[in-house]
């Protein structure tokens, strides 16, 4: 007896696998324990002994024909369906909406500060919000008792419960850190200071008791009021973005010396206009130069502080400080 293997073969390499149904018609037929080749198989015991070794042989190639027959239709249908898929998939829908983080009013403000000293090639230091009394108020020439100390409302640091200690404070100002800078390095020093300052005063919607200032040091020799002058105008126009009206009103600071305000005129609709104030500065006082080992018959220099907060409130139109602390999202997301 022979098997009758050649139309099988024929039949399994011919059957047409186009669907997940034919696929699993070719199955039935060809793979499966119930199927063609099976059956071939459990024919085997009639065959003549001699016949049966070649048969086996046969056979098994037929079993594997079929078996990576439907292996690879089975791959290409998968392939053929995930192309089909991407096809059909709508590539102009709107995906959903994914919140986006805002930099604060204050950071915003912060920055273009920045980017007008980096313009004038000035860097950035740094100092404690921890400070003592010699680089918050001695070395900047604050005598001891004067008026000038109560001014600013300090923050003393206890000791322990009865005692408050008087050399060790929450800094009132960033001019601490022009000491720092000076004690550190030599003229020729261009800086600025950014950081948190702390004020004793009570909260309300124009005082906080802790708000940021940007100081500003220069020294070198022959600096003089006329590059103080231009910093500040340049430093206004580029912070309100605009040509502002200003005017520097004589003012008092007991680290430098001639001292001065700087105003710009306000304009909002349907007010009238006014003069704000929005920043303090002068030449360094020799005092000061003295206090750090610089000699002020040869080097001179001058200094500025500002307000960051003051300057973001002018800018963004804001009236109350304390929302800049409030991190309310409803507030901060306007500034995206
Ligand atoms: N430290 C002053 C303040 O907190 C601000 C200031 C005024 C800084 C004049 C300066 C300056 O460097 O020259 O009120």
């Amino acid at each position: 007896m022979k098997l009758d293997t050649d139309s099988i073969r024929k039949s399994i390499r011919e059957f047409e696998i186009n669907s997940a149904e034919s696929l699993e018609q070719f199955r039935l037929k060809y793979v499966s324990r119930k199927g063609k080749v099976a059956e071939l198989f459990s024919k085997m015991g009639t065959l003549a002994a001699e016949e049966r070794a070649a048969a086996g042989k046969v056979l098994n190639e037929l079993k594997n024909e079929a078996q990576s027959r439907f292996d690879q239709a089975k791959i290409d249908l998968e392939s053929n369906l995930s192309t089909e898929r991407a096809a059909s998939d709508d590539i102009t829908l709107q995906a959903p909406a994914r919140p986006v983080g805002s930099h604060h009013p204050l950071t915003l403000t912060l920055e273009e500060i920045k980017r007008v000293f980096y313009r004038l090639g000035f860097s950035i230091a740094e100092g404690p919000e921890i400070e003592d009394d010699f680089h918050n108020f001695t070395s900047l020439n604050f005598p001891p008792e004067h008026p000038a100390r109560d001014m600013q409302d300090t923050f003393y640091i206890h000791k322990d419960e009865h005692q408050i200690d008087k050399d060790l404070l929450l800094r009132t100002h960033t001019s601490p850190v022009q000491i720092r800078k000076m004690l550190e390095q030599r003229p020729p020093i261009r800086s600025i200071m950014p950081g948190r300052v702390y004020r004793n005063e009570s909260v309300t919607y124009k005082s906080y008791f802790l708000f940021h200032q940007v100081e500003a040091l220069y020294v070198d020799k022959n600096v003089n009021f006329a590059e103080l002058k231009e910093t500040l105008v340049m430093l206004a126009e580029m912070v309100f973005n605009r040509k502002v009206e200003y005017r520097l009103r004589p003012s008092f600071f007991p680290f430098t010396e001639p001292s001065l305000e700087m105003d710009i005129w306000w304009e909002q609709p349907g007010k009238p206009g006014k003069w704000l104030e929005i920043l303090g500065a002068g030449m360094v006082h020799p005092n000061v130069l003295k206090s750090v080992d610089i000699d002020p018959e040869v080097y001179s220099g001058f200094a500025l502080g500002m307000g960051v907060e003051r300057m973001a409130s002018l800018r963004y139109g804001i009236d109350d400080i304390r929302i800049f602390y409030d991190n309310d999202v409803r507030f901060l997301e306007q500034f995206q």
